[in-house]
C-alpha cells in the first residue's frame, strides 16, 4: 500500500477527470482506481497511490459529485459487515438497518435456530441482504480460527461491530480457563479487531465499533489488575461493566495503532435500549429488567448513527453518546498495562 505519498498537486489533476461516481475502490498496487459504478480509471502511472490518497481524493470530489453521501444525507456506501451479537438487542436493531440499506451484514450469535430465524425474515425473498454465524465467542480459539477462515472468504471488509455482551449472576469460567464476562465482552472483541485488520485495511471507509457503556461508569480507570478474573469480589454488574471499560480504554489504543491504516475506531453508549441482557439473571433482578425495558427504545441510535454516518468519516478514538463524540483520554500506562493482559490472557487461551 502507498500511504500518503500523493501530493495535494497530483490528487487535483486527478479529481479533474470528468467523474460521477457514489464510491471508489482501489487495487493495492495502484494500478487501478475504480469510481463505481460509472467510471473506472486504469491508471498505471499512480503507483504509490494509497488509502489515505484514496479518501483525500475522494474528499476533494465530494462537492462535484451529486451522488456522493452529504453531511446529514445518505448512510455511507459500506458493502459487508460482521456484527456480533447481532441476534438481539442492541446488535440486531443494528444489523436490521444496515441490511436495510444496502450492506451486507454477516452476524454472530449462539443460537442456531433464532440467527437462522432472523436470517430468513431479513432476507425475505430478495437477494441475500445477509449471513448467521453460529459461533460461541467465550471459546477464543475458535474465534482466532473463525477469524482465519472468514479472512480468506472475505478479503474486503468495511465494519466490524462488537456488540455481543453478557451479564452472568454467578461466576464462570471457559474451559480455556478465563472468566466468562471478561471473555465475551472484552477479549473476543479485541482478538477479533486483531484477526481482521487485514480486510478491514482493505476496506474503503473502514470502521470498528466497540459497544460501551454509559460514560459515568465506563470513562473512569476501573480494572483490578489484582483482580483480573474476578476470583475475589464478583458480582455480575461489575465483570459486566469493568470488561466493557476495558473494551472502551483499549478502543483508544486500538484507533492510534490503526490511523495510518485508514481504519477509524470508536466506542458508543448504546442509549437504554430494550434487550435480553438481563436472561440469565434471577429473581428479583430479572424484574426490575423487565419493568426497565418498557421504557426502553427498539433501537440503538447511537450504534446505527456510529456505523452508518459518513459524517464521521475519519473521526476516531471517540466514545459516541447519541451523535456527541468524546475523546477517550486514558492514561497511556493505564492502558500500555491493560493491553499487555489482554494479549497475555489472549495467548495464553489459544495457544
Ligand atoms: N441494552 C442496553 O440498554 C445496554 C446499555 C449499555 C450497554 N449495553 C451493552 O451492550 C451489549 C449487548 O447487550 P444487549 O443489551 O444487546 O444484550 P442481549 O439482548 O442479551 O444481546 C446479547 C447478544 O450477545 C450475543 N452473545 C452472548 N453471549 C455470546 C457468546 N458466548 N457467543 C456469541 N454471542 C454471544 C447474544 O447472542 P445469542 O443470544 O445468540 O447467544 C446476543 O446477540 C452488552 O455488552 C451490554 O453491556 C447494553
Amino acid at each position: 500500500m502507498g500511504g500518503s505519498r500523493w501530493g495535494r498537486a497530483q490528487l487535483q489533476q486527478l479529481v479533474q477527470q470528468p467523474l460521477r461516481a457514489i464510491s471508489f475502490s482501489y487495487q493495492d498496487d495502484g494500478s487501478e482506481i475504480q469510481f463505481s459504478p460509472s467510471v473506472k480509471v486504469r491508471a498505471p502511472h499512480l503507483h504509490g497511490f494509497g488509502l489515505n490518497d484514496a479518501r483525500r481524493a475522494l474528499r476533494m470530489l465530494a462537492p462535484r459529485c451529486s451522488a456522493i453521501p452529504c453531511p446529514g444525507g445518505q448512510p455511507m456506501a459500506h458493502k459487508s459487515a460482521l456484527v456480533t451479537g447481532g441476534t438481539s438487542g442492541v446488535g440486531l436493531s443494528i444489523v436490521r438497518e444496515l441490511a436495510q440499506s444496502g450492506v451486507y451484514v454477516h452476524f454472530i450469535g449462539t443460537h442456531q435456530e433464532r440467527g437462522k430465524r432472523i436470517e430468513r425474515e431479513l432476507n425475505g425473498a430478495r437477494t441475500p441482504v445477509c449471513k448467521f454465524i453460529q459461533l460461541d465467542l467465550s471459546r477464543l480459539r475458535g474465534v482466532r480460527d473463525f477469524a482465519h477462515r472468514f479472512r480468506s472468504e472475505v478479503p474486503e471488509l468495511n465494519l466490524l461491530l462488537n456488540v455481543a455482551g453478557v451479564m452472568l449472576p454467578k461466576r464462570q469460567e471457559t474451559s480455556e480457563g478465563i472468566e466468562k464476562t471478561l471473555a465475551i465482552n472484552h477479549l473476543s472483541a479485541f482478538l477479533l479487531s486483531r484477526e481482521l485488520t487485514p480486510p478491514l485495511a482493505k476496506g474503503s471507509h473502514a470502521r470498528i465499533i466497540n459497544v460501551s457503556g454509559a460514560p459515568a461508569q465506563v470513562l473512569k480507570p476501573r480494572f483490578d489488575f489484582e483482580d483480573i478474573h474476578f476470583d475475589k469480589k464478583y458480582s455480575g454488574i461489575r465483570a459486566a461493566i469493568d470488561s466493557v471499560h476495558a473494551k472502551t480504554a483499549l478502543t483508544q489504543s486500538l484507533a492510534e495503532k490503526l490511523r495510518s491504516r485508514g481504519i477509524d475506531v470508536n466506542a458508543f453508549y448504546p442509549g437504554l435500549v430494550k434487550s435480553e441482557l438481563g436472561r440469565h439473571m434471577p429473581f428479583p433482578m430479572s424484574l426490575v429488567f423487565a419493568i426497565a425495558s418498557i421504557f426502553m427504545s427498539k433501537a440503538s441510535e447511537s450504534g446505527i448513527y456510529v456505523s452508518q454516518s459518513p459524517n464521521i468519516e475519519g473521526v476516531t478514538g471517540q466514545l459516541f453518546v447519541k451523535k456527541r463524540a468524546r475523546p477517550l483520554n486514558f492514561e497511556h500506562g493505564y492502558r500500555k498495562r491493560l493491553w499487555g493482559v489482554t494479549e497475555d490472557l489472549i495467548a495464553r487461551a489459544i495457544t
